[in-house]
């Protein structure tokens, strides 16, 4: 039985209005008394809309969240409370998946190369769905989990992509072929067709022309070997930052996918084939940078700094060095002196994304200053002893103060996922904030009952259809139905005993809520003349 209220709860801070996280940590900064280790805000509205924008804008994907970007627990059980399914990469994830009382039915183990072990506990834990791209992994799934739906990985064009991962997994198409020959000799249940095109792609039309690709396997695996596929797996690369570019960027790539999956995947599909819609035919994708990012806004203090003499000047200067553009006010820059700071979070904690995400994280000051205060050459180190522990090699700052607060925006993916705490320096904490939604998705971290969360989901779907999390139901409705018999067939089987939520499940067929939104060219979602328009900003603003 999960505790009544769950430890993270301690650092969760509701208000009526939506709140500025920025705004939130002047406010929390300006408290003298404050202690100045580093922290999170983590705004639960933010994951929320992103929620909503995804069902809207990709009515016929299912999102499965990809846990290795942010393992956040408040985050993992708000998304599993929203209906989302998870994409896990190891033993250690899907249990931690699991543990939430979430249906193994909502998990992929999408990681082509897999240790036996965690195969066995996919096995024993219900989890089927997993990835493969080669022969010899065929061979151990065979061995460990025969049952297994394994889905095949195919390669992409990822050239495009900030994060590229073709050099390392994927199958090509001639591969494909014989792959799918080899695992239906083996008797093995082909289930679909994966992709990852890469992360922090940048070109919509890698989607498409992997959906394409997709088509062709799905088509020589029916009308060679008569076995039809009922899986396509988008992966991640969908981009998740608060700039305006990075939601024009979500939005072009969500178009090519409708449209794509339109030409090659209709809606109908299955129909069209044999007249027979008996077999599902699923889109599932695994972002995670796109749910993770903007949430998680990161305060850190500067807790030494010193000025650089020449020598230490140069030694940087010759390092590949990006210049931050943020405060470069030309006339205002004095080079009469240059200074380094030293901040309490780094690369082996947060900031690893700077090595292993590819990222450049340049710090927002929050202390008020005149607009014509001086800009020193400056560089940013993080708080450890190892000379590679740089933030900023180069930018050019107004003179901090020492114990003055920075802000670093778009924190959440692939941040404190990786971070340890060397030199024994603690990670940075998270506080959660929640505002308008917050009644709608409280349930997600309490257990006021011994039902399932699922039930008090559908509950508020029914009760108040213009919430974020009614939305978010009444958008899986169809496939949680489904899915709900199979989940309910493996609590009565597999795991009588565990507080387990079986899937999302609302029969709101008649209130399909993401079918009556639309979006015009220029993006704005509205409601169809069914719905009033405040069902719809309640929906996206919630
Ligand atoms: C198999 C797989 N799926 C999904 C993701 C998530 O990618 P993104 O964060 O770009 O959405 C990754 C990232 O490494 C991945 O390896």
């Amino acid at each position: 039985m999960k505790e009544k209220l769950n430890k993270e709860f301690l650092d969760l801070r509701r208000f009526d209005n939506p709140i500025n996280p920025i705004d939130l940590i002047k406010n929390i900064t300006s408290n003298p008394t404050i202690e100045n280790d580093p922290f999170y805000i983590v705004d639960l509205e933010d994951i929320c809309n992103k929620h909503i924008n995804w069902i809207t804008r990709l009515p016929r994907v299912e999102p499965h969240y990809a846990v290795k970007c942010n393992t956040d627990q408040m985050m993992l059980k708000l998304l599993a409370f929203l209906g989302a399914g998870f994409d896990c990469a190891s033993k250690n994830e899907i249990q931690k998946v699991l543990d939430l009382g979430v249906s193994p039915h909502r998990i992929i183990f999408a990681n082509p190369c897999k240790q036996a072990s965690n195969i066995k506990y996919a096995y024993k834990m219900g989890v089927d769905y997993m990835t493969f791209d080669n022969e010899y992994e065929l061979y151990k799934i065979k061995e460990h989990h025969p049952n297994a739906k394994i889905v095949l990985r195919i390669i992409t064009n990822d050239a495009d992509a900030v994060c590229r991962f073709s050099m390392k997994f994927g199958a090509d198409m001639e591969s494909s072929y014989k792959l799918i020959e080899t695992a239906l000799n083996l008797n093995l249940d082909l289930a679909g067709i994966s992709f990852h095109v890469g992360s922090g792609q940048m070109t919509p039309k890698t989607f498409s022309e992997s959906i394409q690709n997709a088509r062709i396997l799905f088509d020589y695996a029916r009308e060679k070997f008569g076995c039809k596929l009922h899986l396509l797996d988008l992966g991640g690369g969908y981009p998740g930052s608060s700039e305006p570019e990075s939601a024009e960027l979500f939005n072009s790539i969500s178009k090519e996918i409708n449209k794509a999956l339109d030409e090659y995947f209709p809606v109908d599909f299955f129909q069209q084939l044999n007249g027979n819609d008996e077999d599902k035919f699923r889109v599932i994708a695994e972002p995670g940078r796109y749910y993770a990012c903007s949430a998680f806004t990161l305060c850190v203090n500067v807790i030494a700094k010193r000025a650089m003499n020449q020598t230490q000047l140069q030694q940087i200067q010759d390092q590949e060095s990006i210049v931050s553009n943020a405060y470069q006010n030309a006339s205002l820059i004095d080079t009469s002196k240059s200074i380094m700071y030293y901040i309490n979070d780094g690369v082996y904690a947060s900031f690893n994304c700077l090595f292993y995400d590819h990222a450049e994280c340049f710090p927002i000051l929050i202390k008020d200053r005149p607009t014509d205060e001086k800009l020193y050459k400056s560089s940013i180190w993080g708080p450890t002893c190892d000379g590679l522990d740089v933030v900023v090699k180069e930018c050019h700052l107004p003179e901090l103060d020492q114990s003055e607060f920075l802000v670093f925006k778009n924190m959440g993916a692939y941040t404190l996922s990786g971070a340890v705490a060397f030199n024994g320096i603690p990670l940075a904490r998270c506080i959660y904030i929640a505002s308008t939604s917050w009644d709608t998705i409280k349930d997600a971290f309490t257990e006021p009952s011994d039902e399932p969360l699922a039930n008090n989901l559908l509950k508020e779907a029914t009760s108040n259809s213009s919430t974020c999390a009614a939305a978010a139901t009444l958008a899986f409705s169809r496939a949680q139905q489904q899915q709900q018999q199979q989940d309910k067939l493996i609590l009565d089987n597999q795991f009588k005993s565990s507080s387990c939520c079986s899937g999302v499940c609302a029969d709101a067929e008649s209130l399909h809520l993401n079918e009556k939104l639309s979006i015009s060219e220029d993006g704005v979602i509205s409601a169809a003349s069914c719905l009033d328009q405040s069902t719809v900003d309640c929906a996206i603003t919630c």
